[in-house]
């Protein structure tokens, strides 16, 4: 399972990167837009704190096969390192897939909502397929399904592309899409806190610190 920040927030990268395995970071406009500053200094920030091993994904805004290639091409001169373009599902994203892949740039294709959606990127040869589990689930479309039947649909045609399951709301949907086998899940900080909290962890921690400290009067075992 790759853990992946869904976030343009410097901070949330910055922590997460220290605290959590993180695989990297994606972005789409949206996310890009709400920190209300420069894209440049943004997406380079991202990278800077990252490094170049780590993955970081960057939607192309552009809307015809020709410029997605010419916007893929600048941000890879630009950004550098583990770059993957983010692509939307449609026939314009499809054309720029295929080209992108001759050129050797990594695409994850976006804004899936369904298996036979997903089937046809990952044949275009996108790396990844992003199917939004939580826009799913509010349309009572079950999303951890849809992301079970795309593990199952790339398993069974041999296709070398990864599910990456976004757009999630709570930390049973991001267990639900693990459970179906899928290999990243792309989450916020509050999220991954969430997958890690357990109240019973709490009290677990907090009896061996008071049956210690009864015994080594706080003392630490470096202080021993
Ligand atoms: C991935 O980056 C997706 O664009 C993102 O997870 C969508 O999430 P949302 O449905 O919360 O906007």
């Amino acid at each position: 399972m790759l853990y992946i920040l869904d976030t343009g927030n410097l901070e949330d990268i910055r922590h997460c990167n220290a605290f959590y395995p993180l695989a990297g970071v994606t972005t789409n406009p949206s996310i890009i837009a709400r920190e209300k500053t420069d894209f440049w200094k943004l997406v380079s920030g991202i990278r800077e704190i990252i490094g170049e091993e780590k993955m970081l994904h960057v939607q192309t805004v552009q809307t015809t096969a020709e410029k997605m290639v010419e916007e893929a091409q600048l941000l890879k001169e630009k950004i550098g390192g583990m770059l993957y373009i983010k692509v939307p599902i449609g026939e314009e994203g499809l054309k720029a897939t295929m080209e992108l892949k001759k050129l050797g740039i990594g695409v994850t294709m976006t804004a899936i909502f369904t298996s036979a959606q997903a089937l046809i990127a990952a044949k275009a040869g996108a790396d990844f397929v992003a199917p939004y589990v939580n826009r799913l689930d509010n349309i009572i479309g079950d999303g951890s399904r849809v992301v079970a039947e795309i593990v199952h649909v790339l398993e069974a045609y041999q296709l070398d592309c990864k599910v990456l399951a976004a757009s999630f709301k709570n930390a049973q949907q991001v267990h639900d899409c693990a459970m179906a086998g899928c290999q990243s899940v792309t989450v916020s900080a509050d999220i991954l806190k969430a997958i890690i909290t357990h109240p019973m962890t709490d009290a677990a921690v907090a009896g061996f610190q008071r049956d210690w400290n009864e015994t080594y009067g706080g003392q630490t075992i470096l202080e021993l």
